[in-house]
């Protein structure tokens, strides 16, 4: 069941770079939740390529289309299905590479564990799989914002070494982070960022970075006790974006310098019922949201598919060098931005649904 995620708002993707088409299918949402594909289609938009010189100059549209699942704009509480077509293939791009498998990607995994692969654009490896995982967030988006009041925004927040100033997380806005290329809501650190992908990509090199993402309004209650909660669903669902390497939550891996006495997050009462005073727990303890900002961030590693040679070895464990000749990123971080909040979303979907269900 590898291209599922979920319990009761349950995702399955499908479709390889450069097959017919990709999408998903989405089981489990609510009835009677208005939806189009007017409100898939933007998340699609800041995933796609060819949104700016910093990212593939591969010029996808990524026009989503719901097969199943709505009538009238309405959901019907039935599988909704969603295709995207792939249009720009060049698998001649992939040519030199179909012999040699690409260091620090996915060619040579596939091939040892399926005996076979897609032959060019690396098949379900390649960020066109995240289409379906953009276009099932946007629903669970649509049911958690109209249900519950929830909303998500990611950003980047650094990339090689830069790092963005603070990021206020209750007043981020998704149209704030769009101000800019980068997708960074600090104009300065944005600008810094902005050159040193050109720089990198003036080098035929890549770089990485982190992605930081804040789900507001989230009640207290969601996340299951003990294996699925609230933070290892997140970890688990961010870790599976193509790219990633590392999760933390609230405070994370700086909280290790800090005293209980500083850490603690002192409970207030506040106008909806207790809350806390500061917020380095993240919004869940105990693996249960506790109704403050769920916050989190995201490493991603520098790509693998670069344009300088590599030394390396082909299949055959015969010595040569490796250019890679396809239209790659420098730097995934801003289209990865949306499949950071759609995986939040399709988390928080099913702890949505999985606390529903206990309601008597
Ligand atoms: C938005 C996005 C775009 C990506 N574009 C590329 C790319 O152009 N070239 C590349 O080598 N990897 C790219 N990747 C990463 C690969 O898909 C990924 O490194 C590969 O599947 C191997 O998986 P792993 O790095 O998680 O081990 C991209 C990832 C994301 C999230």
């Amino acid at each position: 069941m590898s291209s599922t995620i979920g319990t009761l708002f349950r995702v399955t993707t499908f479709g390889e770079s450069h097959c017919k088409g990709v999408g998903a299918v989405v089981d489990g949402c609510t009835p009677k939740l208005q939806l189009t594909e007017e409100d898939i289609q933007p998340q699609l938009d800041r995933r796609r390529p060819g949104q700016s010189d910093l990212s593939t100059p591969r010029d996808e549209a990524d026009h989503v289309t719901i097969l199943s699942g709505t009538e009238n704009g309405l959901t019907l509480g039935t599988p909704i299905a969603l295709l995207v077509h792939n249009r720009d293939q060049k698998p001649g791009d992939y040519k030199e590479m179909q012999n040699i498998p690409r260091p620090s990607h996915a060619d040579y995994t596939y091939q040892m564990k399926y005996g076979i692969r897609a032959s060019s654009g690396g098949g379900r490896s390649s960020a066109r799989e995240a289409i379906g995982r953009v276009a099932a967030g946007a629903v669970a988006e649509k049911m958690l914002l109209s249900n519950y009041g929830v909303e998500i925004v990611a950003w980047v927040s650094s990339a090689g070494s830069i790092q963005s100033n603070q990021v206020d997380m209750l007043t981020v806005t998704r149209s704030m982070v769009d101000k800019n290329t980068v997708r960074c809501p600090d104009s300065p650190s944005a600008k810094s960022m902005e050159e040193l992908i050109r720089e990198v990509a003036e080098n035929k090199d890549s770089i990485g970075g982190t992605i930081t993402c804040v789900c507001r309004s989230c009640p207290a209650g969601w996340g299951e006790p003990v294996f699925d909660k609230m933070e290892a669903r997140l970890a688990q669902a961010m870790l599976s974006i193509p790219a990633t390497k590392g999760f933390e939550i609230g405070s994370g891996f700086r909280g290790t310098q800090m005293r209980g006495s500083e850490h603690n997050d002192p409970f207030i009462q506040k106008k909806s019922g207790l809350g806390t005073f500061t917020n380095f727990s993240g919004g869940v303890q105990g693996g249960i949201s506790n109704g403050e900002p769920v916050y989190f961030r995201v490493a991603f590693k520098p790509v693998a598919t670069i344009g300088q040679s590599q030394k390396t070895v082909d299949f055959n464990g015969k010595e040569t060098v490796l250019e890679a000749k396809g239209r790659h990123d420098p730097c995934v971080l801003p289209r990865a931005v949306p499949i950071v909040e759609s995986m939040a979303a399709l988390v928080l979907a099913d702890l949505a649904l999985i606390q529903e269900s206990r309601k008597p």
